[in-house]
This record gives structure tokens, sequence and C-alpha cells, in this order.
């Protein structure tokens, strides 16, 4: 039996650089299930297909293909055959991913593939349900939190540091915005399992997330 673990969280938590850590160094695979979500909300937007457009939504579902392939550790999504891993990186695309991500359909569609991944090799999966919904028998769940602006500062220094001119208040309202938006949907909403450890990253550094999390693996005998 593969070995999952699940982390869950808010936007700008951390989830990502934390759980490519812990894949690199306990060899799992790292499964983004966000970059899943953008992927598909790239292809809506090609399509001139608006957020509110549940139909066109539905029908653009049957006519969209996503594979997940590793190159060199690195996760590459493929959009009909396309690389799209680049692209799919902008606001624009991850505050659509949040609006779409609201859709039965898409989740259904989604929530399979990440299942399927996840039964046939041990992997560190981040998302915002992967805890309560997706891998519920996960052996370890974390909620990976941090303050809206601690987030939303990692945020603003990260853009800044790839010569991207941004404003710190834009990015916090962004930030809530996408909160209010993934806690608050119907279907599978952004809450912590009964079941996961809660982590606050606020005042630590990825080190010291990365070795809690690892404590608790320690505790349950899987490392
Ligand atoms: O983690 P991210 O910013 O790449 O995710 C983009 C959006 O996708 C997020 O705002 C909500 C949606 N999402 C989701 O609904 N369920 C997941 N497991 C992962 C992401």
């Amino acid at each position: 039996m593969s070995i999952n673990i699940a982390i869950d969280g808010p936007a700008g938590a951390g989830k990502s650089t934390i759980a490519k850590r812990l894949a690199a160094d306990l060899s799992y695979v790292y499964v983004d299930t966000g970059a899943m979500y953008r992927a598909m909300a790239l292809y809506f937007m090609e399509q001139g297909i608006d957020a509110s457009e549940e139909e066109k939504i539905n029908a653009g579902c049957d006519k969209i293909e996503i594979t997940i392939a590793y190159e060199d550790g690195e996760q590459k999504v493929y959009l009909n055959g396309s690389d799209v891993s680049g692209r799919i990186r902008t606001e624009e695309v991850g505050n659509m991913a949040s609006l779409t991500s609201v859709y039965v359909k898409v989740r259904a569609k989604l929530v399979e593939l990440q299942q399927a991944l996840a039964k046939k090799t041990n992997v560190i999966m981040d998302g915002r349900d992967i805890g309560t919904c997706v891998l519920p028998d996960a052996q370890v769940k974390i909620y990976l939190t941090a303050s809206v602006e601690t987030r939303a500062k990692r945020r603003y220094d990260e853009l800044l540091a790839k010569g991207i001119n941004c404003d710190l208040d834009e990015i916090k309202k962004d930030i809530e915005k996408r909160d209010y938006q993934d806690t608050h949907r119907e279907i599978s909403p952004l809450r912590q399992a009964e079941d996961a450890h809660l982590l606050d990253s606020s005042a630590l550094d990825i080190d010291e997330v990365v070795s809690a999390i690892k404590k608790i693996c320690k505790e349950k005998n899987l490392i």
C-alpha cells in the first residue's frame, strides 16, 4: 500500500515549497493539485468562457485532458498534450482556478486523477480538499496556514525577486478574496480535516516547518 501525506491550506501558506522539500527528502512524488485546477482554468480562459458560465464549463470538461509528468523530479502539467506548467503561474489563472473549482464536474475529473496517482505511489499531495475529500485515509494530514499579512508579504517578496512590480495591499486583498472563495464554496470547501495537524507557519521558516512534519511522520513510524 502506498503512503500518502496530505497538505492542505490557504493560498500562499507555503504548501508547495514545503511539500517539494519533503518529497525530495523522503523520495516521494510531489503532487500539486492546484496546478491541475489552474490548467483547467487556463483552458476556459483561452476558450473565452466566463467563470459564471456553468454549462460551457461542463461542456469544456469533456474536451480537456490533463496529464501529469515528472521531469527531473519537477511536476509538469499537460493540457491536451501541451506543457502549460509555466503559463498557469499567473494571478489571473489562479483567480480563475479558484472561481471554476466550485463546479462539481471540474472537481470530479481532477479528484479521480489525484486518487489514481496516490494509489500507485507514495505521494505528498497539496491542495484544499486533500485530507477531507481526495485522500481521507492519508497516513499524515497537515493543515498549513499563516496570517494573511505573512502570506501577502511572502508573495510580494517572491514577485519582486522575479522583477515583477506589485502592490502589497493589492496582493493582500487578492489573498483575502481567494480565502473567502475557497472556504465558502459548496463542494469540498477548504477546511481543516478533523484528524489533521494544524501548523501555523507565520513565525516559522521552511526548515522548521519541514522538521515539524518529519517529526509527525516519525511518530507514526513512516520514516
Ligand atoms: O494552490 P493554488 O493557488 O495553485 O490553487 C489554485 C486554486 O485551485 C485555488 O484557489 C482553489 C483551487 N484548488 C482546489 O479547489 N482544490 C485543490 N485541491 C487545489 C486547488
